[in-house]
């Protein structure tokens, strides 16, 4: 028998990674409000709040003391057996944000759990209804819903159908409406509608349960912001077949200065809004499916609906997610994420305008992203073995700021850096992440350029300071 790798027994997540990306990552000793520290010191700024979760930072005293308050009073209990009140409470609240249309929140452990719940109480109210041909799922390409079997094949993912594909039903893909490279962000929308109408008719309208889409990207769109007559048009399209509309708020709400990017056009209202990330923001691990009390109530009036996990709902989660709700309500954070957004896009567009590798900065309040190009004046995208923002990655740890990025479909729509810190950061602290990513990048630039075979000296980073 071969030696062992260390560590011997156990180890971090990330004993299951790539080799190639695991001697980047830092470990982390401590955090505290928007930075973590790691073992050698490093006091990093959390430029992306992990993976656009960690929206309250590290340490928030409101939110711990709640949790511990329910601990103490009532640490579990089980929903398909009982009820409890910090369940009734975060619920009440969730509706209350959402408006009329979303007032019933079905309670999960996460985002790909929270989107598979939604699928599957939409598919009990179609066949409690009578329309149990209803089974087909459409979405966009590229996008991202989740790490479950069934999240991972609505996933817009080319390495998907190989890998994935022969144990889970494919959702019918359709064209994001991606606004970098199209004509325009109107020509993009146009063309993903008629895609949409397209597929609605080949698999045949009666036969579609559901379309799920961002209507703000995450990591698989580099935050792409689709022109706003695309949600509208989904909304009538989706309409006109008795099709539900599924948006994937679990990156985007609370971010782009509204509570969830639906409210920003009413006509636009989705039939259910998923939730996650940012709800409980790190706390603990928590979802919610949003739907009108309508149709829950034609469900569970019906065959009712009792698909369920343990932790749905668990009293800890809620306390936490409550007092992420009060936090944020109380400070104001989605007013505040639409104007300090502005003030972190206007310092990446100052860092874009002088970089020889930033081609587009978009997105919404407190959720940007920079679109890494291998030539500016084309929009050339990178080789399919590159991995540009994993090198600014790499550089970040060394100038103080944690970067996130995760390469989709091995760069074919693009890559970047995304860009969306805790909702409670301050302006002083915004101005620190648009500096330190300006060493960042001055730093990185050679190193990508010279994998591109470009001249080193063309970039600002080669200009001295
Ligand atoms: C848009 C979107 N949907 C769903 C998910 C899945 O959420 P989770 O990782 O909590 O399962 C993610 C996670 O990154 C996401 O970005």
């Amino acid at each position: 028998m071969g030696l062992l790798p260390f560590p011997p027994l156990g180890g971090t997540q990330d004993v299951f990674f790539p080799r190639s990306s695991v001697g980047d990552l830092p470990t982390i000793v401590a955090g505290e409000g928007v930075y973590l520290v790691d073992d050698r010191g490093r006091r990093l700024l959390d430029a992306c709040s992990g993976p656009f979760l960690a929206s309250l930072g590290q340490g928030n005293e409101r939110v711990l003391q709640a949790m511990l308050a329910q601990g103490r009073r009532l640490t579990y209990t089980y929903s398909r057996t009982t009820r409890h009140a910090a369940n009734a409470e975060l619920t009440r609240r969730l509706a209350m944000l959402a408006g009329p249309g979303l007032e019933r929140a079905h309670l999960t452990s996460g985002g790909s759990e929270a989107v598979e719940m939604a699928l599957k109480l939409l598919r009990a109210h179609a066949v409690a209804t009578g329309h149990p041909e209803r089974h087909r799922v459409i979405s966009l390409m590229p996008g991202y819903h989740g790490a479950t079997l069934q999240t991972l094949a609505l996933n817009g993912d080319v390495g998907v159908p190989a890998l994935w594909g022969p144990l889970a039903v494919e959702s019918e893909k359709i064209p994001a409406p991606l606004t970098f490279r199209a004509p325009s962000a109107q020509a993009a929308a146009d063309a993903s509608c008629a895609a949409l109408e397209a597929a609605i008719a080949r698999i045949g309208p009666e036969q579609v349960l559901a379309f799920v889409m961002e209507p703000v990207g995450g990591q698989a769109s580099g935050v792409n912001v689709p022109h706003p007559s695309f949600a509208r048009r989904a909304r009538q399209i989706c309409t006109r077949y008795g099709i539900r509309l599924v948006f994937d708020e679990i990156v985007c709400a609370f971010r782009t200065g509204r509570f969830l990017a639906a409210q920003h056009d009413p006509e636009a209202m989705p039939d259910v809004a998923v939730l996650a990330k940012g709800l409980a923001a790190g706390y603990a691990p928590l979802g919610a499916a949003l739907v009108s009390a309508a149709l829950a109530e034609e469900v569970a009036a019906t065959t009712g609906f009792t698909v369920s996990h343990s932790y749905d709902a668990s009293p800890i989660a809620c306390a936490a997610g409550a007092a992420v709700l009060d936090e944020i309500t109380e400070h104001r954070l989605i007013d505040r994420a639409a104007v300090l957004g502005e003030r972190l896009r206007n310092g990446l567009e100052r860092i874009a305008a002088a970089s020889a590798l930033i081609g587009d900065v978009r997105g919404r309040g407190l959720l940007l992203a920079l679109e890494l190009v291998a030539d500016k004046q084309t929009s050339q995208l990178f080789a399919e073995h590159a991995d540009p923002a994993a090198v600014i990655r790499r550089h970040g740890l060394d100038h103080g700021l944690l970067l996130y990025s995760r390469r989709q479909n091995r760069g074919r729509y693009g890559d970047w850096l995304l860009i969306a810190p805790p909702l409670m950061i301050d302006e002083p602290t915004c101005d620190e992440l648009i500096d330190r990513l300006e060493t960042t990048l001055a730093a990185a630039t050679p190193e990508i350029l010279a994998s591109t075979g470009r001249p080193v000296t063309l970039d600002f980073a080669a200009t001295p300071e």
